[in-house]
């Protein structure tokens, strides 16, 4: 396995292939980055290029934040992703990915960036956008790996690559879960003892808030208005709030805009999806489930 740690130098590693898969991540690997190696590896074949990145991207990081403090694990990532059949880690520093300010950058639709984590971390999703564009300028992969835990980035990162008619595939891989339930994430590694044991609690009401709008809509079932189902919400966030959680949000949302369904969606079989985010103490977890 190669690693690079300038643009100069990747492309060069790159030039001439013919399938390149990337899978971009901040580092501090785990279970679940690998298997999007793994996704990126199975879709290239063995002649196929698989290229992990590593940056941990201050630009997608608020004020008051874990910039400083995200774990750098440089050296075990590296290893996991030898033992993976990774082919090249491209690992930038600062100076290397922005050499300058970066005073160009890429501003998703509010509509879509505004919402739910967008409203939670504001600009966050500004960042994002800017180093996933700069670095599938710079890698120029032909497809990029992305796991569906972080839904709204995931949908983000489609729209982009479908509105500057970029030339790659993105493709979504399912949330690789801890045997309790537990969405895998590099922050669970915040987690202290108590958080942990706690930590499979969010899963479990966002799961009751599935079951609920699923048997509403199953053949059958009583339809549930739209004034139910903010109800039922509320009891999620409340459920949580109790067990001493902070809540940001617990809703159903359309899966193509995220934003609430009218009646007749809800009522009909339009694809929807259950998504969370709340702090147990200060680590803060995100989790969803498709309806
Ligand atoms: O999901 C992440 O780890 C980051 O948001 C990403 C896509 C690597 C961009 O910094």
């Amino acid at each position: 396995m190669r690693v690079e740690d300038t643009v100069a130098g990747l492309r060069a590693a790159l030039a001439g292939r013919r399938a390149v898969a990337l899978v971009p991540t901040m580092g501090n690997l785990h279970a679940g980055h690998l298997a999007l190696v793994d996704a990126a590896r199975a879709r290239v074949g063995a002649d196929g290029m698989v290229v992990a990145s590593i940056f941990v991207n201050r630009l997608q990081f608020g004020a008051g934040e874990d910039f400083d403090k995200y774990p750098r694990t440089f050296e075990r990532d590296c290893a996991l992703l030898r033992e993976h059949g990774c082919d090249l880690v491209f690992a930038p520093d600062e100076r290397q990915m922005y050499p300058e300010p970066q005073t160009f950058q890429v501003t998703p639709d509010p509509a879509l960036a505004s919402i739910l984590e967008g409203a939670v971390r504001p600009g966050h999703f500004t960042g994002m956008c800017t180093v996933v564009m700069k670095l599938f300028t710079i890698v120029a992969p032909h497809l990029a790996v992305f796991g569906r835990k972080d839904y709204q980035q995931l949908m983000l990162v489609r729209r982009m690559v479908d509105q500057f008619a970029l030339p790659l595939e993105i493709v979504a891989h399912d949330t690789v879960r801890e045997a309790d339930g537990l969405a895998m994430s590099s922050r669970n590694g915040y987690l202290d003892a108590a958080q942990r044991a706690e930590a499979p609690q969010m899963q479990r009401v966002l799961r009751g808030l599935v079951d609920a709008v699923r048997s509403a809509r199953a053949p059958g079932g009583t339809p549930i208005t739209r004034d139910a189902l903010a109800a039922l919400e509320q009891q999620a966030v409340d459920a949580l709030a109790a067990r001493g959680w902070t809540p940001d949000y617990l809703t159903v949302r359309r899966q193509r805009d995220l934003l609430a369904p009218t009646q007749a969606e809800l009522d009909g079989d339009t694809p929807l999806v259950a998504l969370a985010a709340a702090r147990i103490g200060t680590p803060r977890l995100l989790d969803n489930i498709e309806i």
